[in-house]
């Protein structure tokens, strides 16, 4: 059987417009995706010109939003994938995989993952590697903890995070990846950077970037971390902040939708 991959609907490039997308999590079921994409896909925010949105999903899920948003414009991925192709790996699930389902985009380095599952930078650009290899767009995700930035630390740790892949990359794969800055002390814990904040931090990896070549500095610099639909606009505005990546208020159609809109060109 031959298997169509259709992994080819990421956003290319800031200058197409903001990215938002949904990181739910482990959140899901049929019948609340059925539900909450149908919502998604009915509202003419994610056909306007200037924005893109995606949802990454839990992997059972990626099946659903093959079938659910087939021929739609709403484009989905994974929240992680294999630092393995294939082999002895219990448990693991490989980035060939994930695209044969039609996915665009996976989230590797989460804070989560990094904290939870131990993963290094080291694992982090691996895992960036195989997303690239397989045709989808890897959505690399740096970030200080609390101590880290009280301690001045905040440019060191993502310089660290952030070169440990680019320096995996030749500039022609690196100009092809989505970075999101998400501060941990940000996450699910309704304490928003300011757009301050975020601007200088954004600032930081677009220079990171810049120094791996033009077309590198191109690519979607996401925020994340309590992005909700009273701060998108105010977060969007900033002149690095190409996006967004959203957990808690990707759940619920509403909250999504008006931040889909807080990125439309204005
Ligand atoms: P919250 O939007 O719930 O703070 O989560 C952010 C996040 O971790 C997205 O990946």
């Amino acid at each position: 059987m031959t298997t169509v991959v259709t992994a080819a609907t990421a956003a290319t490039g800031r200058t197409a417009g903001k990215l938002v997308v949904g990181n739910w999590k482990l959140h899901g079921s049929l019948a609340g995706n059925q539900a909450l994409l149908g919502a998604l896909i009915a509202s003419p925010v994610l056909s306007a010109k200037g924005v893109h949105a995606a949802v990454c999903v839990p992997f059972p899920y990626l099946a659903q939003c093959q079938q659910v948003l087939a021929g739609q414009v709403l484009a989905y991925g994974a929240q992680d994938v294999s630092a393995e192709t294939k082999g002895a790996f219990t448990g693991e699930v490989a980035a060939p995989m994930i695209a044969e389902f039609g996915a665009a985009y996976a989230i590797v380095g989460h804070s989560e993952r990094r904290t939870y599952h131990a993963e290094s930078d080291a694992t982090v650009a691996a895992k960036t590697l195989r997303v690239l290899d397989a045709g989808m767009t890897p959505i690399v995700c740096v970030g200080e903890t609390l101590a880290e930035r009280e301690s001045g630390d905040t440019n060191a740790v993502v310089t660290r995070q952030l070169n440990a892949v680019l320096d995996a990359l030749t500039a022609e794969l690196a100009a092809r990846i989505v970075v999101a800055y998400e501060p941990v002390w940000a996450i699910g814990t309704g304490r928003t950077a300011t757009s301050a904040q975020a601007q200088e931090v954004h600032a930081h990896l677009r220079a990171l970037l810049r120094a791996k070549g033009e077309a590198v500095a191109a690519v979607h610099v996401l925020y994340g971390g309590s992005v909700k639909p009273d701060n998108a606009v105010e977060l969007f505005s900033m002149p690095d902040v190409d996006g967004g990546l959203i957990g808690g208020a990707a759940l619920k159609a509403e909250d999504f939708l008006a931040i889909c809109e807080a990125g439309l060109p204005r």
